[in-house]
């Protein structure tokens, strides 16, 4: 996870625990976790057996990518609207954290590649933005995700390094993500333009996500689709 300036932990950022479309479970004192439960169901009835849920440890001692974070709530939610698109695809989530975007991915039938800063230790494929790291030249993703990867501005420019650098390897991909609006779209379109991208949906995320998950996540968070600018559809 990265440490640079303006990473400080931010509470606001964090997903609440009181979500309907979710559930939290009481932090164990030993191990400083608790285990968030989301629930993805037509309409937010999860009494209708259509649907899942999926259960991620959260540790909350860690600063950055060891809790769900609002805007992955919101990614995951995209997906599971959007499986159709998704399945029997090759899907990589970038800066994936707990990975609950990735986690839907794959249940909706795609082929997933969780990936994270080659400096943390987590159990995911180490994949530094900005970094030539060799595993980077074995992935041909359809799509590419990242929830919340959009927030240091210092790391702009790696992360659509790498992006792009993968969508050019598989023509046609499609990178998803959701960011909190104040990272500056203005920034975020200049960045799409001097790395030959496009984006082809602008969305608010809580468009997208049932009231029940809506009513408790914080902030402005939205949700873009970006190709490369010479995408065939
Ligand atoms: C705010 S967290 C979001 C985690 C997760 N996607 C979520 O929304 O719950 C940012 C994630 O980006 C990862 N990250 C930060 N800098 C990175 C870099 N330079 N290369 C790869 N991953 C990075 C962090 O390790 C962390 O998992």
């Amino acid at each position: 996870m990265a440490n640079g300036e303006g990473d400080q932990y931010d509470s606001s950022r964090i997903a609440s625990s009181t979500i309907a479309g979710s559930a939290t479970s009481a932090v164990s004192d030993e191990t400083m976790t608790r285990i968030s439960r989301h629930y993805f169901t037509n309409d937010n009835d999860r009494s209708s057996g259509d649907g899942f849920s999926v259960d991620i440890i959260e540790n909350i001692q860690e600063e950055y990518g060891m809790f769900v974070w609002p805007c992955a709530i919101a990614l995951a939610e995209y997906v599971w609207q959007q499986r159709s698109r998704f399945s029997s695809k090759s899907v990589v989530e970038l800066g994936a954290g707990t990975s609950l975007p990735g986690l839907v991915a794959a249940k909706v039938g795609a082929n997933v590649t969780l990936t994270d800063d080659s400096k943390n230790p987590e159990q995911v494929l180490g994949l530094t933005w900005g970094e030539w790291d060799p595993p980077l030249f074995s992935l041909s993703p359809d799509f590419l995700l990242g929830a919340d990867v959009l927030y240091d501005n210092s790391d702009f420019d790696d992360l659509f390094a790498t992006a792009t650098f993968l969508m050019k390897n598989c023509p046609g991909c499609v990178f998803i993500t959701a960011y909190h609006a104040r990272s500056g779209h203005h920034l975020i379109e200049y960045l799409m333009s001097k790395w030959g991208c496009k984006c082809t949906r602008l969305l608010d995320a809580f468009s997208t996500v049932p009231p029940t998950k809506a009513s408790n996540l914080h902030g402005s968070i939205q949700l873009a689709e970006i190709v490369l600018n010479d995408h065939i559809t």
